[in-house]
């Protein structure tokens, strides 16, 4: 058989994990909480199972949580969205990035992504038939460079792929990125699809800049959102989509044949949860922000420096006061000499630049994060020895 992804092996994440547990290494490198979920939850979804939600739910999502993410949409953005037409309940965010792009592009078209992108971003595109241009975000601090995104646009420019805040640069597009993006695609018949799975995790009192809040974008825009990440329970595996109504249309088109619908049970938790505990999202920003500020002042004595990181729940390392070595030499160095799983950077790009980070995860209890600084520390020292 041809292989349709001849480039594509598995996942950085999954090999890290695998490699971490088989070294019993400290995993701050996959993105998930080592934290038990809210019990309240938990109870939730038992008494869904134990009512009776066990069947197929609705292909849309099961209207419970398309009304309460309407709902949820209202309380923190200010805006009304119809759960009927414009909000589709997917498997994590993963789906809705892969169903959204399905829909919007085809054979000959180009999207754009921009290096360091998520990995998901460019096999989806690429099994859609269309070819993805990789733009490289500038150093320092990651910036996008929206001349070289005008000069990168042709008549096949049918999506561009946007993330905020960033995973794995750890920023946030401002509202001047907001203007700059809906600039570009302005009287084009190009789509963008917005990656916001972190949207509550923006730190130092900002505030998430949405397409969702911006009136032009809003109008061409598929917003990806992650239960996963607001509730801290990664293998929940339930995300969604916002739309306008005719872009909706196409995304459900592809997602009742990708995945029909979406755990019962677990929507009607979910939509329980947020009925009981419609703040529960504001509170994510002040937690993570703790652990970050927890990470960065237990390293801050080291050799590493610590770019800023202004949301997600990521930090990123520098390590070139330390080591030229390549970040993917680093960070097996760090898994094997300091027994810290982290994610170098290079698999998120096409073509990997000489860059000194690896990321750690930061969704972790203060205990395994104050052992990983020790370890870090400890390395750092021998290291500069
Ligand atoms: C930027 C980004 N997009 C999408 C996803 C996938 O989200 P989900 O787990 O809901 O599929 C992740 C998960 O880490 C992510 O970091």
């Amino acid at each position: 058989m041809i292989s349709k992804l001849p480039h594509v092996g598995t996942t950085i994440f999954t090999v890290v994990s695998r490699r971490a547990r088989e070294l019993g290494a400290l995993n701050l490198g996959q993105g998930f909480p080592d934290y038990d979920i809210d019990p309240r939850l938990a109870e939730l979804v038992a008494q869904a199972m134990r009512t009776g939600f066990n069947q197929y739910a609705p292909m849309e999502g099961a209207m419970s949580l398309r009304e309460a993410i309407a709902s949820k949409l209202e309380r923190y953005y200010g805006l009304r969205r119809d759960p009927l037409a414009e909000i589709t309940v997917t498997l994590g965010a993963t789906e809705a990035i892969f169903s959204a792009i399905q829909a919007a592009v085809g054979a000959g078209d180009e999207v754009i992504a921009f290096d360091p992108a998520y990995d998901s971003y460019e096999p989806a595109v690429r099994l859609a038939g269309a070819r993805c241009i990789r733009l490289p975000l500038t150093q320092p601090g990651f910036r996008y460079d929206w001349d070289r995104v005008r000069a990168t646009l042709t008549a096949r420019t049918r999506l561009i792929l946007f993330n905020s805040p960033h995973n794995p640069a750890c920023t946030t597009a401002s509202a001047a990125d907001l203007e700059a993006l809906a600039d570009v695609t302005r009287d084009r018949d190009i789509l963008v699809l917005s990656d916001e799975v972190y949207e509550h995790v923006v730190f130092d009192g900002a505030r998430h800049h949405s397409v969702l809040c911006h009136p032009e974008l809003a109008q061409r825009s598929f917003a990806v959102f992650s239960f996963g990440k607001t509730l801290h329970a990664t293998g929940l595996r339930i995300g969604y989509c916002v739309a306008p109504a005719a872009l909706t249309q196409e995304l459900r088109k592809v997602h009742q044949f990708n995945t029909f619908s979406i755990a019962h049970p677990l929507q009607e938790a979910i939509a329980g949860y947020l009925r009981e505990k419609p703040d529960s999202g504001a509170g994510l920003a002040p937690f993570f922000q703790a652990k970050r500020d927890r990470l960065r002042a237990a390293l801050a004595g080291s050799a590493f420096a610590l770019p800023p990181a202004q949301g997600t729940y990521f930090q990123l390392l520098d390590f070139s006061a330390l080591s030229k070595e390549g970040d993917l030499r680093f960070a097996e160095r760090l898994l094997t000499e300091a027994g810290v799983a982290t994610i170098p950077l290079a698999p998120f790009y096409e073509s990997p630049q000489p860059l000194p980070f690896v990321r750690l995860c930061i969704a972790k209890q203060d205990a395994t994060l104050d052992e990983a600084a020790r370890r870090l520390n400890r390395f750092a020292g021998a290291v500069a020895a």
